[in-house]
């Protein structure tokens, strides 16, 4: 009992960190409808827990009728959980939320199998689900990953990473900040007029990877021509003037987005 209090005033606390317009704690305790939810998940899973699993389903009952979020009360959450807003939220049965991890209105953890089992996805701490996003499938969010507004994930999202879209993508600025590597690639990529897209080591598309290997090895053979005309043009100023028939990035452009 004393744990669950405790976890339900840090769970109020946290609230005033996540929401600029949370003005105090009565206001909290009595209007927001993802503490209420929170509060009563913690009872329906420690009941769950405790084998009275009928019970514990009345509970989320009746926390979804009062609140529109519903979390089946097996559903493994951490400390300093917060909804906000609330509305049409859905957590599955074998989900697992870290600390620290904020959801908005209308996202869903959910499953895309009828088979029993892990089938709900795993948010590490400080993950953050914009309103409205769907993250289907038993795979992992990585740690600190930002999830966009109406975002469909289907697949593990590393550390981190911040994806948007349906189906999600990750940003590629966020990834060059922790890659240099990706955005050497990027500046070869634009250098020679060819649109990159999505181009991350974090995206697991073969054809996707087939280009990045390419870039890689035309900016590699690019550097030797540069070293040998150098040395070329000390015997002759003249030698390397010509240019090479210009690249049609067009169809490479067109051939990557229909694949994606
Ligand atoms: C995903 C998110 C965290 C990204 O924030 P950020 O790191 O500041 O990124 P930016 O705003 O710089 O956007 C980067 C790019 O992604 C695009 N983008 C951002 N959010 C998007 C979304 N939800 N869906 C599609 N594209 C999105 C931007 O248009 C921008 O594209 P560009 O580079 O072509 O201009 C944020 O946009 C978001 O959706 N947060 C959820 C907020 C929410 O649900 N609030 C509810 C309050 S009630």
């Amino acid at each position: 009992m004393f744990k669950l209090l405790k976890q339900l005033q840090e769970d109020v606390q946290s609230v005033f960190a996540r929401d600029p317009a949370a003005r105090n704690t009565l206001e909290i305790v009595l209007n927001y409808p993802g503490i209420h939810a929170i509060a009563m998940h913690r009872v329906a899973h420690h009941l769950w827990q405790s084998e009275h699993k009928g019970t514990a389903r009345a509970v989320s009952t009746f926390s979804r009728f009062l609140t529109g979020i519903e979390i089946h009360p097996a559903a493994k959450i951490g400390r300093r959980f917060f909804i906000d807003h609330g509305m049409g939220v859905v957590i599955g049965e074998t989900a697992e939320i870290g600390d620290d991890v904020t959801l908005y209105h209308g996202v869903t953890l959910g499953g895309t199998t009828w088979q029993k089992g892990k089938r709900h996805p795993t948010l590490e701490d400080g993950v953050v689900v914009g309103a409205g996003a769907k993250v289907l499938g038993p795979f992992t969010v990585g740690q600190g990953a930002k999830i966009g507004s109406n975002a469909v994930v289907t697949k593990a999202l590393p550390a981190g990473a911040t994806a948007v879209g349906n189906p999600a993508r990750i940003i590629l600025k966020h990834v060059f900040e922790s890659h240099p590597d990706e955005k050497a690639r990027l500046d070869f990529a634009q250098k020679i007029g060819f649109q990159a897209y999505a181009a991350s080591p974090d995206l697991p598309d073969p054809v996707v990877e087939a280009l990045r290997v390419l870039l890689d090895h035309m900016q590699a053979t690019d550097k030797r021509l540069d070293k040998m005309c150098g040395a070329l043009k000390r015997v002759n100023k003249d030698f390397c003037d010509e240019k090479p028939d210009a690249l049609k990035p067009e169809s490479l452009s067109v051939m990557q987005e229909s694949e994606s």
